[in-house]
């Protein structure tokens, strides 16, 4: 296993995905001798995982099931262990595709914080790209390492503790692309550019609050970025529901079928989504968007050196 090649069988070291249910999911590091607790019961390693293929039902000890799943970037964001706030897939898609990454891409990145981003973007790079990524929180980058070294991506990876702001990227004229996700994103634009290829690249800077936003666009135009552009991405879930409604009594004429429209003898109405007309109601399926949604997370400004 690995976070960038798919791995049929579970194997000894490997991070797998427990999934229990719907947002209920949880990572689990595979050894031999080790046993993991969850509400259906234990699962025991050496029997119950190594060997198993990914995707198998994997009965728990009090008889209850869960399925186990080849780890993916979306599904580390979804269930990795958090120390900072982390990007989350709808925010990582359009930075993904705005910056133009692909296989081979070289990226800068700071800081690495939880390396939910980080994930993606070595998954979208490999096998030949590579990511630089700045953390000046020392433990935080020894743990992004020691993730990376778990994962099998540490040589897709470069992670450095030291302040982008100060010191930079600590490479020059490679980058394809440069993305931040800092508080002061304006101190490291002068950086951004000088890691980027001289024959250009792409930028993003990911920030909560609009200021940060306004001095962010202002140090890209001084520094000479041009295509400048702001946005934001908000996601709508939709869960799929059976919905039921009254039909109107409007007295004896509507028991006849004609009166509501709908004739469900007619064979070309079996199996229509709203076929299922009993007792005075006529049931059909439909998207429903879920009451909450998620809100803001950050604007996104990208812009070009050219
Ligand atoms: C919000 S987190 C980044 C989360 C990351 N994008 C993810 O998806 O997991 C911001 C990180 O930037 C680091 N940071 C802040 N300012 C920095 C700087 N000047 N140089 C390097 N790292 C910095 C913080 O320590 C923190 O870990």
């Amino acid at each position: 296993m690995s976070f960038v090649e798919y791995g049929d069988t579970i194997k000894d070291g490997d991070t797998a995905i427990v999934f229990l249910g719907h947002e209920s999911m949880f990572p689990v590091k595979v050894q031999h001798g080790t046993v993991t607790q969850t509400k259906y019961g234990v699962i025991r390693h050496s029997t119950d995982l190594i060997g198993k293929k990914y995707g198998s039902k994997v009965t728990c000890s009090k008889g209850g099931w869960v399925f186990i799943l080849h780890p993916t970037p979306e599904l580390w964001t979804m269930n990795l262990p958090h120390r900072t706030q982390i990007l989350y897939s709808t925010d990582i898609s359009i930075i993904t595709m705005m910056l133009e990454l692909k296989p081979g891409s070289i990226v800068c990145e700071s800081g690495t914080g939880s390396g939910s981003l980080s994930h993606a973007l070595i998954r979208t790079v490999a096998p030949t790209g590579h990511l630089y990524t700045v953390e000046f929180h020392q433990q935080r980058a020894e743990k992004a390492r020691e993730e990376f070294r778990e994962h099998g991506v540490e040589h897709l990876v470069t992670v450095t503790n030291q302040d982008v702001c100060k010191n930079g990227f600590g490479v020059s004229d490679i980058a394809d692309a440069v993305f931040l996700d800092i508080p002061s994103p304006w101190e490291a634009i002068g950086h951004a550019k000088s890691a980027l290829k001289a024959e250009g690249g792409r930028i993003c800077s990911f920030s909560p609050c609009i200021e940060q936003v306004q001095r962010t666009c202002l140090a890209m135009e001084e520094y000479g970025f041009t295509e400048i552009n702001t946005l934001e991405i908000l996601l709508r879930v939709y869960n799929v529901r059976t919905i039921s409604l009254q039909i109107p009594d409007l007295g004896k004429a509507a028991e006849d079928n004609s009166s509501t429209g709908f004739d469900s003898s007619n064979p070309s109405n079996q199996g229509s989504p709203c076929a299922n007309l009993q007792q005075g109601t006529v049931q059909f399926k439909s998207g429903v968007p879920l009451r909450e949604m998620v809100g803001h997370t950050g604007y996104l400004t990208f812009a070009t050196k050219s």
